[in-house]
């Protein structure tokens, strides 16, 4: 049994429901078999299990690792085409890139980079979009296995609207899906998700291939996007005018339920809302994206109010970086331009949508915080001394300003630790020097 000592932060209650920030300053955290078994005042802890090994993280803050409900795995080498609306930037960006992963040992390769830039940047768990390529996200799935991360991940499908390389069939879909569903599905830390592109790629026959596997495998997820950019929507209208909205797309073929998570919903009927939240499905709200093509701001009040589930996704490579605390800050940003129409975020509200939040709309229950029961998947930030957040973090007055220092400054140089399930990932993690 290893004890843990350290500044502990993290949120176990929600703050959008009267929850606050879980603020330790001394805290004992002792860990068996990867799980939490005890929790306390350092000293209390030590007390009670006395032959416990001590690990002393006093120089840093200890924070649950970050859970990532949105993020491309062939996109790691897109990142940074700014400029371009949602369907210029597909065809100009990210779809050229995808077709590269038909090649399995380039996919191999963009797997373990993809990996890298997860846990390097705090991310212990994640839903993950696949790549077009059977053989793509084997690899994808393999390495994920070996580094230990927590992922839901699937086959990309689409039969048109996309280049040629990316398109497949139904059946060869159901096919394809089948046999990665069925080698990694609850394989370990490994789940599987049926993931059509979107409905702008996507016939109604490969949504109910979709949905077929989905009967067919008990427990599969289902992400996809929607109502990203005014455009697209526009399209999906036309594509499918026996729909009543983007979401009926999906719904019915009845793929909207508590496994369900949605990228974007930034132009969202309030029909849609409701639907969502009486389906207990989860957005994913990806403010980097939003911003960097233009997208729209996220509404986050609406969905507050009809109470729909929100995490965030970081939407590499349309999004700007593997980082959930930038992520984070982008959607406090976009809040606070929205004024009136906001929510003003604290930083509880910040680390509650990059951990539990994201932990509740995977439905893993036990992670996304640091109580008793739950693994210890946490991330040590701890930045080289001298630099900003160092001089921060030593100066702020209060739980709550560190934490928000953290999610100004804080970037994946900052994070010197990780674990998932109480185990080191496989995968050197940059850690800061001094
Ligand atoms: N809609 C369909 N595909 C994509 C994608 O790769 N990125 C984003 N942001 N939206 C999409
Ligand atoms: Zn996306």
């Amino acid at each position: 049994m290893i004890i843990y000592r350290s500044r502990v932060l993290d949120t176990p209650d929600d703050p959008f429901t009267g929850g606050v920030l879980r603020a330790e300053e001394d805290a004992g955290i002792a860990v068996e078999g990867g799980v939490i078994v005890d929790r306390g005042a350092f000293r209390s802890v030590a007390d009670r299990r006395p032959a416990a090994e001590i690990v002393d993280l006093r120089d840093g803050v200890l924070l649950p690792g970050m859970v990532d409900t949105h993020v491309h795995y062939p996109q790691i080498r897109a990142i940074g085409g700014l400029g371009m609306p949602l369907l210029d930037w597909l065809d100009q960006c990210a779809l050229p890139e995808e077709c590269r992963l038909e090649d399995p040992g380039y996919a191999r390769t963009v797997a373990r980079e993809f990996l890298t830039g997860l846990v390097s940047a705090g991310t212990t768990t994640a839903l993950v979009f696949g790549s077009h390529f059977h053989d793509a996200v084997d690899a994808l799935f393999s390495e994920a296995e070996q580094v230990g991360v927590r992922m839901t991940a699937g086959l990309v499908t689409s039969d048109h609207n996309l280049p040629e390389p990316l398109l497949s069939t139904p059946e060869r879909s159901y096919k394809e899906g089948r046999d990665l569903a069925d080698r990694w599905h609850g394989r370990g830390r490994l789940r599987y998700a049926v993931t059509p592109r979107f409905s702008y790629s996507t016939t109604p026959d490969m949504l109910a291939s979709g949905a077929a596997l989905m009967n067919d495998v008990p427990g599969l997820w289902f992400t996809s996007h929607m109502n990203e950019n005014p455009a697209e929507i526009a399209a999906v209208a036309e594509l499918f005018p026996e729909s009543a909205h983007y979401l009926d797309t999906y719904h019915r073929h009845g793929l909207v339920h508590e496994r369900t998570v949605l990228a974007h919903n930034a132009h969202p009927t309030d029909a849609e809302l409701t639907l969502l939240a009486d389906a207990g499905a989860s957005i994913a709200h990806c403010p980097t994206s939003n911003s960097a093509l233009a997208s729209g701001s996220f509404p986050l009040r609406r969905h507050l109010d009809h109470g729909v589930r929100v995490a965030l996704g970081t939407d590499v490579g349309a999004g700007s970086g593997f980082s959930l605390f930038k992520e984070a800050l982008q959607a406090y940003f976009m809040q606070q331009l929205l004024q009136g129409d906001g929510v003003p975020l604290t930083a509880a509200h910040l680390l509650h949508l990059a951990t539990r939040a994201g932990a509740l709309a995977l439905g893993l229950d036990d992670v996304g915080d640091l109580s008793v029961g739950k693994q210890f998947d946490a991330v040590l930030v701890r930045p080289a001394a001298g630099q900003p957040l160092d001089v921060c973090l030593r100066q702020a007055p209060t739980a709550e300003n560190a934490l928000a220092k953290i999610f100004s400054l804080g970037t994946a140089g900052d994070i010197s630790r990780v674990w998932i399930g109480g185990e080191a990932p496989l995968i050197p993690i940059a850690t800061p020097a001094g």
